[in-house]
């Protein structure tokens, strides 16, 4: 489907191809084996309508894409929607597009289906996963779920709540059909907007130049707003436990005042190590 230097994506649809994808789920969030989608509800929804993408590099498996068919609700009544669950690479192959390339398969095959949302959830402190999903690929947001998964079990997930963004990915839309176009879009970098008087929500700097979490009041104002997060989340709970909380809460306060404000997650800027989501008051998410 779309070959990148060194791997080949495909869909899988044998019982072997989804027990690799087990094997993979295990490696990415070690620690529950009751957390890995198990092979046959992999394959019944690979059969009914749902997506499982896989990347190889020869006959082994680094990078997967799962999503199924579902219905959110419209005034008119349900409408169809692809929900996207589960998206992984491989730590040793991750950084070199394979992540990208999945989503973009996963666009062209839902796009065939006829469908014109997909939905997913993602960590909204993770500046990775972040700039793929925003940046990237031309998701938006402007939906905040806390707690969205409750205790996780995962070594990845286990000791902060699971808030959540679900970010919407109208596949038809220009902003999107450029992002993943082959010709290259402007890129707006941290100068423009800043350039711009953009106000800068968050992060006093430390010593050595973390960003923390800001104690000063919300001030949500302005049709452009800038919110930073850490750039590697991941290692900050490693070594700092209570400062990761401190950050789940301050972003929570922030995105859930800032949605409920009328604002719109439009843009992920990551330059020299650090991380700004971008935020537009009264844009359309089409
Ligand atoms: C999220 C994940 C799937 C991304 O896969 P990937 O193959 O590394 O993604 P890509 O290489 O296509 O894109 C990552 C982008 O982030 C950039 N990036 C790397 N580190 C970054 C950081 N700290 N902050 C922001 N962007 C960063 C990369 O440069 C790349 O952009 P580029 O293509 O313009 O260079 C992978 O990291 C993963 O499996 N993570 C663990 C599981 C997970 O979080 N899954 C998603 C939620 S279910």
């Amino acid at each position: 489907m779309s070959p990148g230097p060194k791997w080949k994506i495909r869909l899988l649809e044998t019982p072997d191809e989804m027990i690799l994808v087990e094997g993979l789920e295990r490696m990415v969030w070690p620690g529950s084996e009751t957390d890995v989608t198990p092979y046959h509800l992999l394959l019944t929804a690979a059969h009914n309508g749902g997506l499982v993408l896989g990347a190889f590099v020869g006959e082994e498996l680094v990078g997967v894409a799962f999503g199924f068919p579902g219905f959110y609700p419209t005034p008119d009544g349900p409408r169809l929607k692809h929900c996207s669950h589960i998206l992984a690479v491989h730590p040793e192959w991750r950084g070199r597009g394979i992540g990208f390339a999945l989503k973009r398969a996963q666009w062209q095959l839902v796009r065939h289906q006829g469908i014109d949302r997909i939905t997913w959830t993602y960590d909204p402190l993770l500046s990775r996963n972040a700039f793929l999903n925003i940046a990237r690929l031309g998701a938006v947001c402007n939906t905040y779920l806390r707690s969205a998964y409750g205790e996780m079990r995962d070594q990845l997930n286990t000791g902060l709540p699971s808030d959540r963004f679900q970010v919407d990915w109208w596949v038809n839309t220009q902003r999107v059909e450029r992002r993943l176009g082959r010709r290259p879009r402007p890129v707006m970098t941290l100068d423009h907007y800043l350039s711009a008087e953009t106000p800068l929500l968050a992060a006093r700097l430390d010593l050595g130049g973390t960003p923390r979490p800001a104690s000063e009041p919300l001030h949500l104002n302005g049709t452009l707003l800038l919110v930073e997060i850490p750039a590697d989340f991941n290692a900050l709970k490693q070594v700092d436990l209570a400062q990761a909380r401190s950050w789940r809460f301050y972003v929570r306060e922030i995105f859930e005042n800032a949605f409920q404000a009328g604002y719109l997650v439009t843009d992920f800027v990551y330059e020299e190590g650090r991380s700004f989501y971008v935020l537009m008051q009264g844009e359309s998410a089409f």
